[in-house]
């Protein structure tokens, strides 16, 4: 195997159940070495693929390949190869967490000094220090979902699925859970992480993979994905109707857009590049013009909107 290899490959991957199609035939390509976000709302199809992808479930049709093996007809060499981390904690109740992580070091074959001194480094990571010694009985959804994460990074395996890494975690631990990603991806591991948040994608994923349904609808980078919908946009918000006019005269002068305006709400928005610097402008702007300004923000397109561009519908209507 050569530089090249694709750590995933998918042909046209079926899986039903009963009558409906859980994936309606799915193509994927995730190459060495980088981070795949495999994006959709609640019932696209985001756990089915990942659950075939790391043998824990039969497609009904078409071919899997795990860093060049066959997941059906070569299910014990995948298994060597990849990490998971599901949707549901699969932690040990009874255990404290850094006994969790010592046993999954043991388990893969660490020495028992080699699997404390990894079971420390994850729980200093994880923020999980002060927490090693509890029970996980005791542990809050939060700190379960972190500790099964951490037991998936125990040994960086080849390829690592991660099933909504960050869903329920407070932002700070979704910032340590991002970087942790980004260590191990340094290390060379390919991710394939699902996840119902745009952002979290465009944080990590250099392959936007977008599920509706069953269906690939969009596969692409972030960038190239977000321009698709419209990309950023300038957003403000005004103290006085009386401004409306002439605050969209401005913001259609600064950012070269043609300017939303939802006169209910005072609120002016338009796409642009640059984002600070068009933020910059649109509020010197409407500083010179004696524009007072409630609010104002820059903001990403949300995967609604990545939604109902793509499909045009509603992604909570695909569920
Ligand atoms: N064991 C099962 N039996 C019957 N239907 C199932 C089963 N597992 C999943 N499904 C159905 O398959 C479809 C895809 O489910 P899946 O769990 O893959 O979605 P998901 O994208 O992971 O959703 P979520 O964001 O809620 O985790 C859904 O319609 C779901 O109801
Ligand atoms: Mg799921």
């Amino acid at each position: 195997m050569g530089g090249t290899t694709a750590a995933l490959t998918a042909e046209n991957v079926r899986k039903r159940y009963g009558r409906a199609d859980a994936l309606a035939g799915i193509d994927l390509t995730v190459p060495e070495g980088t981070v795949c976000g495999l994006l959709g709302p609640n019932g696209a199809g985001k756990t089915t693929a990942v659950r075939i992808f790391a043998t824990l479930l039969r497609a009904d049709a078409g071919r899997v390949t795990v860093a060049g093996h066959d997941v059906a007809a070569d299910a014990a060499r995948v298994r060597r190869c990849v990490g998971l981390a599901g949707q549901t904690p699969a932690v040990d109740e009874i255990l404290d967490g850094r006994e969790n992580l010592v046993m999954w070091g043991r388990l893969h074959h660490l020495t028992p000094a080699a699997a404390r001194r990894r079971a420390d480094e994850l729980l200093d990571r994880f923020g999980l220090a002060e927490a090693g010694r509890k029970r996980v009985a005791r542990y809050s959804g939060g700190m379960r979902r972190r500790l099964d994460l951490a037991a998936s990074f125990v040994r960086a395996p080849r390829v690592l699925f991660l099933d909504e890494p960050t869903t329920g975690l407070d932002p700070r631990n979704r910032n340590e859970v991002w970087a942790a990603i980004r260590d191990l991806v340094a290390g060379g591991t390919t991710v394939l992480l699902t996840t119902q948040y745009l952002e979290e994608a465009d944080r990590l994923a250099g392959q936007i993979v977008v599920l509706d349904r069953g269906r690939v609808i969009a596969d692409d980078s972030p960038a190239r994905l977000k321009s698709a919908v419209g990309g950023d946009r300038v957003e403000v918000v005004l103290c006085d109707p009386s401004d409306l006019a002439a605050a969209t005269g401005v913001v259609a002068r600064t950012t070269g857009a043609a300017p939303d305006v939802d006169a209910g709400e005072l609120r002016v928005s338009a796409p642009v590049r640059d984002r600070i610097a068009a933020l910059t402008a649109v509020l010197s702007g409407l500083a010179d013009a004696d524009v007072r300004v409630a609010d104002a923000a820059l903001r990403r397109p949300t995967l609604d909107e990545v939604f109902l561009r793509l499909t045009g519908h509603q992604a909570a209507e695909a569920a």
